[in-house]
């Protein structure tokens, strides 16, 4: 049995192993991700944007669809725990020569948020990494960031209702992913641990949802895929 800790070095210490190899999830995906990424960067409000906070950025996976929403002069801060992903993320910024691109090794519970430095907070593929116990204080240390009436976005992978979806979400998730990491890259390097932080996203986005809304946020929570996945977005007070 797997232990899910959703907090500190171990999900950090997942993340190093996986990046070398991170790629490989998102080829799987066959563009799924990416469209993930692009609809939840288009449910922020960024005209006249002058920063954003990439959350989670992993290797900076969303910067794309980040791009392709800004203003020009905009810039990107984007913040992660694990050294492995902050690597890919280095290589990643070569790619957009035009854009200012901050990378800080920092995690999201803990940072010391620079208070109304950001117009918008962008968080893909990484609440699922939040123990349930700490959803609330993820929502406030985004509401913290954020200028008021700054929009944030976050997407993620969710179990779907049905008959039959869930067990095919699952034994993709659970066991094509990590055989198709053993016989590519000659290893399984954690990617079998997902599944396990999906399955323990219990509600989805939900209580993420009610979080933001507690602390007077204006939400809207989208299902996409078939339940697959989620996108909550909002508006701080
Ligand atoms: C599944 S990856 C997603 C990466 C990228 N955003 C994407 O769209 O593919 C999740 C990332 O969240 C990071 N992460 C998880 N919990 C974190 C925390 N508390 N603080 C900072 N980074 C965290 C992990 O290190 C990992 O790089």
């Amino acid at each position: 049995m797997i232990t899910i800790r959703r907090r500190g070095s171990d999900v950090f210490e997942l993340f190093d192993r996986m990046a070398p190899h991170y790629w490989l999830s998102d080829a799987l995906s066959l563009g799924l991700a990416g469209r993930l990424r692009s609809r939840a960067a288009a449910a922020l409000s960024l005209d006249g944007a002058g920063a954003v906070c990439d959350l989670m950025t992993g290797g900076g996976e969303a910067w794309d669809a980040l791009d392709a929403r800004l203003p020009p002069g905009a810039r990107i801060v984007a913040v992660d725990a694990s050294r492995g992903m902050l690597i890919n993320a280095r290589r990643r910024m070569s790619r957009l020569p035009g854009r200012s691109i901050a990378l800080l090794d920092r995690d999201a519970l803990e940072w010391d948020v620079p208070e109304g430095a950001f117009d918008g907070v962008l968080c893909c593929l990484g609440a699922k990494l939040v123990d349930s116990g700490d959803q609330e204080r993820l929502a406030r240390q985004v509401l913290r960031m954020l200028r008021p009436g700054g929009s944030f976005s976050f997407v993620e992978l969710t179990i779907p209702g049905g008959r039959f979806l869930p067990g095919i979400f699952r034994a993709f998730l659970g066991r094509i992913v990590p055989a198709a990491a053993r016989v590519l890259t000659g290893g399984e390097h954690g990617f079998v641990r997902l599944i396990g932080y999906v399955d323990a996203l219990r509600g989805g986005l939900s209580p993420l949802a009610s979080a933001f809304e507690g602390a007077g946020a204006e939400v809207r929570l989208e299902s996409l895929m078939g339940g697959c996945a989620q996108i909550l977005s909002g508006k701080a007070p």
